[in-house]
């Protein structure tokens, strides 16, 4: 099948090249002329594990950048809509997906075929029939269902993870007309899942939904994991461990070998969740469901209790230190998540500005974030390495479980031993080093 996927984000350019890998035309279209170039010349715009080597296989052959919009669709079996939807303080701000939709409907009054246009953006209950259907058939002239197809399909990928999660997907969600939905099929026919065929505005609400249930996982984590601080006996850890080994959340297959590893999916207390979906969109669907009448209770405090954790982390430091003013302290993992460039919404934005504020000499290492964080703090110190981040500090405060950061322990010991360590992420032993502090846990 011929594709065009308009918006060349993570969303957009993950999904062209899994789609590519499985032998479909694809097109990815983007108004940014140097992030077209970079594509083609085989220069991935964000670092994604994987993704480098699949670019490397299919462009120029059957994957492509272009800002050529009209001659893309009009060759093009099938468009999927993956720009952002940012939110603002009036909601969800759909400039982008309404600025593809004209843009797409006006060249599809040329259209000779059947083109349908799927929407994989992230976008609130009723975006895609009402705005994006309208705007369609009144710039193409034509009618959704007859002359144009209209269909939503969300994703789910993880950054870090992102490329896996598309080859590897847990289920396709795909809504729209029959012609669509014969497409999308189509389209996933080499991937082996469940395929879910609903309406438009059942699979908007999916994305929500499945988003929102795992933000308020992490903040019902992190609200026991503070009132468990209180109690001198109590490491959150080891409750969420014990919690988490219920067959409800670990399955276990028929020879009662558990199904999933014995990680904490979600349930991990820490400085919080950021990235680009979850912050913007629970509070999309918070400012939805009050403005539809409908308000929301329980994620209001999902929200609260995320923008307080990384101010947790200050706190510790602070009781720890005796004040911050003039302390030495390092900080490791800039990004949002390990395996990633990204620092949108990085609890480590606040974490750095509450320290700067304070008058602490800061110190901080990412493997990967350096260079947009220094977009946005250019003054402070960026260390080359883990070793000279922590050398001579009086605290090392993790925040983001890069696997790097594993050898901490051993290297700690060896270079300041009695250095205070915050663990902010909740990925050490507290017996692995002498001065141990982390969200959870008593001090
Ligand atoms: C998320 C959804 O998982 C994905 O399905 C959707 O398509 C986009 O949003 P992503 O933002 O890439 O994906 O990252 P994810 O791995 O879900 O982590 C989000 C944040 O939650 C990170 O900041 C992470 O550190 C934090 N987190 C995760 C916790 O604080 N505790 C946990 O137990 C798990």
């Amino acid at each position: 099948m011929t594709i065009t996927i308009v918006g060349s984000g993570y969303v957009g350019l993950v999904t062209a090249a899994t789609l590519a890998s499985k032998n479909h035309r694809v097109y990815c279209v983007d108004i940014d002329k140097k992030k077209v170039t970079d594509i083609n010349d085989g220069k991935t715009p964000f670092y994604e594990p994987g993704l480098q080597e699949i670019l490397d296989k299919h462009l120029g052959t059957n994957l492509q950048a272009t800002t050529d919009l009209e001659n893309t669709v009009l060759k093009s079996d099938l468009s999927f809509i993956t720009v952002g939807t940012p939110y603002s303080k009036k909601g969800i701000d759909l400039t982008y997906v309404k600025t593809a939709a004209t843009q797409i409907g006006q060249i599809l009054q040329k259209a000779k075929k059947y083109h349908s246009v799927v929407v994989k953006s992230t976008v609130i209950p009723g975006t895609t029939d009402t705005i994006v259907g309208t705007i369609l058939s009144n710039q193409s002239n034509k009618k959704i269902g007859d002359d144009i197809g209209l269909g939503m399909s969300p994703e789910f990928l993880r950054e870090g993870q992102a490329v896996e999660d598309c080859m590897h997907p847990d289920r396709i969600v795909a809504g729209g007309d029959l012609k669509t939905i014969r497409k999308l099929r189509r389209i996933y026919l080499d991937f082996d899942t469940e395929f879910i065929e609903t309406n438009n505005t059942t699979a908007e609400l999916i994305k929500y939904t499945s988003n929102a249930l795992f933000a308020t996982m992490i903040s019902f984590s992190n609200e026991i994991a503070q009132m468990a601080s209180h109690h001198p006996d109590v490491d959150i850890t080891e409750v969420m461990k014990a919690v988490h080994l219920d067959k409800r959340l670990t399955p276990k297959d028929s020879a009662g070998k558990k199904i999933t590893p014995g990680f904490l999916s979600y349930l991990q207390a820490g400085c919080g969740f950021g990235g680009s979906c979850f912050p913007k969109d629970i509070k999309a669907l918070n400012y939805y469901a009050k403005s539809e009448g409908v308000p929301l209770k329980l994620l209001p405090a999902v929200i609260a209790i995320n923008n307080k954790q990384p101010s947790r982390v200050v706190d510790i430091l602070n009781r720890h230190l005796k004040g911050l003013k003039d302390k030495k302290i390092a900080i490791l993992g800039l990004a949002f998540k390990p395996d990633t460039d990204d620092i949108r919404e990085s609890p480590a934005i606040k974490v750095v500005k509450e320290l700067k504020q304070s008058s602490s000499q800061i110190t901080v290492y990412d493997p990967q974030a350096e260079s947009n964080f220094k977009k946005l703090f250019p003054n402070i110190n960026y260390a080359s390495d883990i070793k000279s981040a922590v050398t001579k500090k009086q605290a090392v405060v993790v925040l983001t479980s890069w696997r790097k950061f594993r050898h901490l322990p051993k290297l700690i010991s060896s270079t300041n031993p009695d250095v205070l360590l915050v663990d902010g992420r909740r990925m050490f032993e507290k017996k692995d080093f002498k001065n141990y502090a982390g969200i959870g846990l008593s001090q």
